[in-house]
């Protein structure tokens, strides 16, 4: 499978070379990698991290020494290995290996001294998101002498939960940021809580072991109790502490949908399938899918209508496309209602490229231009419905060999020499859009599998 897909990069390589477009195609799943493959290639172009003299782990940046913050690249690896994982195409795991030990930093925790000055939870949280997805995935494991996936997400965790980070401000819960001197750390929000109950979640279902599920409880009602989440399962972006948390930002942004409900579909999972945590995963899906899928097509409604979007933002509806297709491989209710409308959306998506190399042909307005809808409606494609093989997420005894170590990152979080906040123009980013199509199009795998 692996040469086939290298081999349909190369083949798809070669023709842009010479022409000016090739378009993509999930007709079929050989049509689902080959678009896949290209869209990886095309991403890796962008990333010049493991040529000499640039610093591994990183997309050039942040701003405004290049287009992209720290945590971009945490999540853009997480893109990466679900390519790896949904195709088998090994080509980029050495570089995607060496990126996420690279950016540990010295207590094993994602926090290296260089990103401080600007260090939200939620960046921490998508680098240790993405070593739990390699521990989740059976990603290639570290050499023994090195940190192992497990144990870095259960850094980050550590980290998050120590009572440090949690103080009585709004009853409780995380600041955005984490140095006390960066700008927003007076900002309590979902994205950062959001990260750390996902975290929380999957830690209990991979080892089994419920204090991290007591700790994504915890952080689920904080959230509401806050109301950061209401009672229609709306998620506002967060408030400030000088309030108690009452100002609140009612912006709604498609990723922290995502990471609460793929933290909801593992609660869901780790509880043997109790009422409550589905009663959640069922209402907060409905609130996703009314929400930011209008006629089954992604859209980032707080900045998309009026293109007010930052190069962050552009990229939110690509890990929504993953983490619901993630979800429901281990909530399979999820499916009949969530897979279609997920095919739909990529179908428009890459109907906004006009493929090749060049992502920057690709648009990020799956709801306008080229796509007429027409597919809409979430009828099922004959020719899409053969079944491949379903991968959930791995848990330590259902075949997870990542090496843990429960007591990762305590006592490490300890800020000096902090720095002044980095101020940084928004300019979008053609990486960022491939992100987001390479999520899309990673999240048709979980349509295929569940076949017809
Ligand atoms: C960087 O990665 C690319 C793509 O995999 C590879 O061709 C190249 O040899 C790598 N460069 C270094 C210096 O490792
Ligand atoms: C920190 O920055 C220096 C200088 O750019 C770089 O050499 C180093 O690799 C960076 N460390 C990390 C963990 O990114
Ligand atoms: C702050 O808000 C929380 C609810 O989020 C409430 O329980 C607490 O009493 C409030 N504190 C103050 C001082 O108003
Ligand atoms: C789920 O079921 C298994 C097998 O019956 C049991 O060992 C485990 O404790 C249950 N988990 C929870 C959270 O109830
Ligand atoms: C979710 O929506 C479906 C219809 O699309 C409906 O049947 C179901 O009752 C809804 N679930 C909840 C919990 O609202
Ligand atoms: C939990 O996930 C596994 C896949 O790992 C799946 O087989 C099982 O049915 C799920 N449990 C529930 C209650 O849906
Ligand atoms: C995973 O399971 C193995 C074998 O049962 C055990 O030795 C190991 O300690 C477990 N690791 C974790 C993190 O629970
Ligand atoms: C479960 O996790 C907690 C916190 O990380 C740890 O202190 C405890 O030893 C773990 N329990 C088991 C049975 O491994």
């Amino acid at each position: 499978m692996a040469s086939l897909v290298r081999r349909a990069a190369a083949a798809l390589l070669g023709i842009t070379a010479v022409s000016a477009a090739t378009t993509y195609s999930i007709d079929s799943d050989d049509a689902i990698k080959q678009t896949s493959a290209s869209l990886a290639y095309d991403l890796m172009t962008y990333y010049k991290g493991n040529q000499s003299g640039q610093t591994p782990g990183i997309l050039p940046g942040p701003p405004p020494a290049g287009d992209y913050y720290w945590w971009e690249g945490g999540a853009m690896w997480g893109a990466m290995i679900d390519y790896w994982h949904l195709t088998g195409d090994d080509t980029y795991n050495e570089e995607i290996k060496q990126a996420l030990l690279w950016q540990v930093g010295p207590n094993q925790d994602y926090m290296p001294p260089n990103v401080t000055a600007s260090l939200g939870n939620d960046d921490q949280g998508f680098w240790g998101m993405t070593a739990m997805q390699a521990a989740e995935e059976n990603f290639p494991n570290p050499p023994k002498d090195q940190p192992q996936w497990l144990a870095l997400a259960q850094g980050v965790f550590n980290t998050q939960a120590d009572p440090n980070r949690h103080d009585k401000t709004c009853n409780g819960g995380l600041r955005w940021q984490i140095p006390f001197s960066n700008n927003g750390y007076d900002y309590k929000n979902s994205i950062a809580n959001g990260c750390f109950f996902n975290l929380g979640a999957r830690l209990a279902r991979y080892t089994g072991n419920q204090s991290y599920a007591d700790w994504a409880e915890k952080t689920w009602d904080w959230v509401v109790g806050v109301g950061f989440m209401d009672d229609k399962y709306n998620i506002y972006d967060g408030a400030h502490v000088q309030s108690n948390c009452t100002d609140i930002n009612r912006a709604q942004f498609s990723y922290n949908n995502g990471v609460y409900l793929l933290g909801a579909a593992h609660m869901y999972n780790y509880t043997n399938g109790s009422d409550i945590w589905r009663k959640r995963t069922e209402d907060l899906l409905n609130a996703t899918l009314e929400t930011f899928f209008p006629n089954h097509i992604a859209f980032e409604i707080s900045c998309e209508q009026h293109m007010t979007c930052t190069t962050d933002m552009l990229s939110f509806k690509g890990y929504v496309a993953r983490w619901i297709s993630t979800a429901t491989t281990i909530a399979p209710f999820m499916a009949d209602k969530a897979l279609p409308i997920l095919r739909d959306s990529a179908a428009a998506a890459i109907k906004t490229c006009t493929g090749g190399s060049n992502q920057r042909a690709c648009g990020f307005s799956w709801s306008t231009g080229a796509f007429d809808g027409s597919t809409g409606g979430g009828a099922a494609d004959e020719r899409l419905g053969r079944r491949v093989e379903s991968k959930p997420p791995l848990t330590n005894s259902t075949g997870g060999t990542s090496g843990g170590n429960y007591n990762a990152g305590i006592g490490g979080d300890d800020f000096t020499g902090h720095t002044a906040p980095i101020t940084a123009g928004d300019k979008a980013g053609a990486a960022i859009l491939t992100i987001l199509l390479l999520g899309g199009a990673a999240s048709l795998f979980g349509w295929m599998s569940a076949g017809v």
